[in-house]
């Protein structure tokens, strides 16, 4: 099947997108190619992404759903996608996605044609008008409806997403992040006192996340959106690629063969691929040159080591991001840290999604020479990664290492307790932060990185 999608840009300060060519996707191949259109290269228009050049003959494709990455990012997720098969009572493919989910996926860009609907943003009133009304007893009969009802009392979301919803307040864009039926009521205040902790750690967090108190105990977890601007004539959008699509996982199997190799030695291919040590070297030609982009890897170093003191280990390559500060200049930059939720059970050798420590076969004489990726948890390997990858000097990277166990160890609770968490609630956590207590008071060694 060939679907023919046009593709849609925000550009920087435009409150409305223009077209910035066309998609062609042929299921058979499959494969993809992208067509700047004319009128977008006569305005002579940025191009859309590093690996999207200007030119007039198509860019083709290949591969994994034989579609951009970066055109991925643009549509729903799991939970979006399951909404959308259900309204029309059939799978809905990835292309199919693109073109007919609303257009407040992540970033500037929109695949397909740009009806009211799809467009549509709810505003918190309506968003609780309408709450109101299911409440007390009314039937869901329109889509904004279903809408509204989907994200607070469906609890079948797939793919462990959260349901989600964009509204908008006195003019101002905010994901509403839901708990499902499963989760602790409680997740919302948690991320949102994680993500105020993560700024006191000098990580780049969403600003000004909150607590969203709905009607019978339930709440939501609301944060301005990173990639939305609010000017005097409308909402602006800002570019947003995932570490995702700049790895290009799409293309990355993870079999079980490969699964016990890495249990076996420590290091697989793919295992490198969808690491924070790729990451960190790939988003190199994003950053629009070496000193701003060494300022991004000691960023993400923070991050590695914000999520390894609050055991957020579900840091994977969908949480992270980056953000278009100015297409003309290819200049972009971590976008703000999101989906921040500490584990309250606690693994016996707690490890981060992806390897933040490639260790080379060379440096490892007399053990055969075998390359080796380090996600496990440990002072000593965060330390040396900071070095090796992040750009750190080693007593900077132990200075901040001590002092953030510092903020963490003294702060979590406190956080918590802040956002209304209760202290039965939160006693939950404490040996998710023994380590942090352990490492801010001297228990742990810090040795020196060799
Ligand atoms: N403040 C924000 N502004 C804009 N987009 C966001 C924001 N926070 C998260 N996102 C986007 O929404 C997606 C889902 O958010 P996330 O917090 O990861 O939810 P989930 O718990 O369902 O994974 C993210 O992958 C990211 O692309
Ligand atoms: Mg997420």
């Amino acid at each position: 099947m060939i679907t023919v999608a046009p593709v849609h840009v925000w550009l920087p300060g435009c409150t409305e997108p223009v077209l910035a060519g066309e998609f062609t996707h042929d299921a058979s191949g499959p494969v993809g190619r992208f067509r700047y259109a004319r009128s977008y290269l006569d305005a002579k228009h940025p191009p859309l992404a590093p690996d999207l050049p200007l030119r007039s003959r198509p860019i083709a494709i290949t591969g994994g759903k034989a579609i951009f990455p970066l055109f991925l990012d643009a549509g729903p997720d799991a939970w979006g996608r399951h909404l959308l098969a259900r309204r029309l009572e059939r799978d809905v493919s990835e292309i199919e996605a693109l073109t007919l989910c609303p257009t407040d996926g992540v970033g500037n860009i929109a695949l397909g044609d740009l009806t009211p609907e799809r467009l549509r943003v709810l505003t918190s009133e309506e968003f609780l008008e309408i709450l109101g009304e299911l409440e007390a007893g009314g039937m869901a009969s329109t889509p904004v409806e279903e809408q509204v009802l989907d994200a607070t009392q469906n609890g079948t979301s797939l793919g462990g997403t959260k349901p989600k919803l964009t509204l908008s307040r006195d003019g101002v864009q905010y994901l509403a992040k839901f708990p499902e039926p499963a989760d602790s009521k409680w997740l919302p205040h948690i991320e949102c006192a994680m993500l105020k902790l993560a700024r006191a750690c000098e990580v780049d967090a969403c600003k000004q996340p909150e607590v969203w108190h709905l009607s019978a105990g339930k709440s939501a977890l609301l944060v301005p959106r990173f990639d939305r601007v609010t000017t005097a004539t409308g909402i602006t959008k800002i570019g947003y690629v995932s570490a995702h699509a700049i790895l290009r996982l799409d293309l990355v199997q993870q079999g079980s063969d490969e699964t016990l190799h890495y249990g076996t030695v420590g290091y697989t291919p793919s295992g490198l691929r969808k690491s924070y040590v790729s990451f960190a070297s790939d988003m190199a030609k994003w950053c629009g040159g070496r000193e701003a982009h060494w300022v991004q890897r000691k960023e993400l170093w923070r991050r590695i080591v914000f999520n390894a003191l609050i055991r957020n280990i579900d840091d994977h390559s969908k949480n992270h991001g980056l953000l278009c500060d100015s297409m003309a200049d290819h200049k972009w930059r971590l976008s703000p840290a999101f989906d921040l939720v500490p584990a309250a059970a606690v693994a016996q050798q707690p490890a981060l999604s992806m390897a933040y420590r490639y260790i080379p076969p060379s440096r490892r004489r007399g053990e055969q020479g075998q390359p080796r990726l380090v996600a496990r948890i440990d002072t000593d390997d965060l330390l040396a990664a900071a070095t090796e990858h992040y750009g750190y000097a080693p007593a900077e990277a132990e200075d901040y290492l001590r002092q953030t166990a510092g903020v963490v160890a003294n702060g979590w609770r406190k956080f918590m307790l802040d956002e209304g968490v209760s202290a039965q609630e939160a006693a939950r956590f404490e040996k998710t932060f023994r380590f942090a207590e352990e490492l801010a008071a001297g228990q742990l060694p810090l040795d020196k990185p060799s």
